[in-house]
């Protein structure tokens, strides 16, 4: 395993900011390459289990290049989306994706999202909760901007329960995908603080736990991808 130095807890912001507008023009062909193009059915996924109404406002926190938001159009034309990002490169990089339409990307903190309460059908995120110091505050802030009866839905790499698949993940994660990052990416480092990151991030259960914490009702989860990636869906109560 390659060893890396992670950040204390009050400069890793900084430093995930940093990494991300480094990789920010290679982000998403990295994401094709290490999922084989798979990411893409996992963000369709998301869209779907938003929910959303016709002509439903739909946010996406941590957007990065925008591609939840752009999946979230392609399925539903009418939709207002709104996508916020801590690193202003990375959604540089995918504002001209989408031919003719042009998407209202907000610089922003996911831990103080910059919008008022009941402003959003549903709120989602992509691969984000991995880099917050505080994976509740991020959940409680959702659940905030979202109307009473709004989703909240989380997509996130988790480890693979005990099998067969638990040490092939290790062993691509760790070795495989910090040589792609290297050769494809450019970034050895980033692509080395990828599987670091998931070392110490909460299982699918207890993720769905904090979610359940902060008030969300009807949490549950799947697990796609031999059980590596999972996708957590939460309800904002009415009893607001
Ligand atoms: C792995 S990328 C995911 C991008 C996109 N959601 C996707 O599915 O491809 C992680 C993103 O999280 C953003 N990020 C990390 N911490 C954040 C925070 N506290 N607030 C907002 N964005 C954050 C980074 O800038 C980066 O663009």
């Amino acid at each position: 395993m390659t060893h890396i130095h992670l950040p204390p807890p009050e400069e890793k912001p900084r430093y995930v900011q940093r990494m991300f507008a480094r990789i920010s023009d290679r982000y998403d062909l990295m994401n094709r390459v290490m999922t084989g193009g798979q990411d893409r059915v996992w963000r369709r996924m998301v869209v779907e289990l938003c929910e959303l109404p016709s002509g439903g406002r739909i946010l996406d926190v941590a957007t990065g290049t925008g591609d939840i938001v752009y999946e979230a159009i392609r399925r539903h034309p009418h939709v207002r989306p709104v996508g916020v990002d801590l690193t202003l490169e990375m959604m540089l990089a995918g504002r001209h994706k989408f031919n003719g339409r042009s998407i209202p990307f907000v610089q922003g903190d996911a831990l103080h999202l910059p919008f008022a309460d009941n402003s959003f059908d549903a709120a989602c995120s992509g691969f984000m909760m991995r880099n917050v110091v505080d994976i509740a505050q991020a959940f409680a802030e959702q659940r905030r901007v979202v109307r009473p009866g709004g989703k909240v839905v989380c997509l996130e790499i988790t480890r693979p329960r005990r099998g067969l698949w638990r040490p092939l993940f290790h062993l691509y994660f760790h070795r495989i995908v910090p040589l792609l990052g290297a050769i494809i990416g450019r970034e050895r480092a980033a692509y080395t603080y990828l599987p670091h990151s998931t070392l110490t991030f909460p299982d699918a259960d207890t993720l769905a736990d904090i979610m359940r914490q902060v008030g969300l009702h009807d949490v549950y989860y799947r697990t796609v991808m031999f059980g590596t990636i999972a996708i957590h869906v939460g309800r904002v109560g009415e009893d607001r």
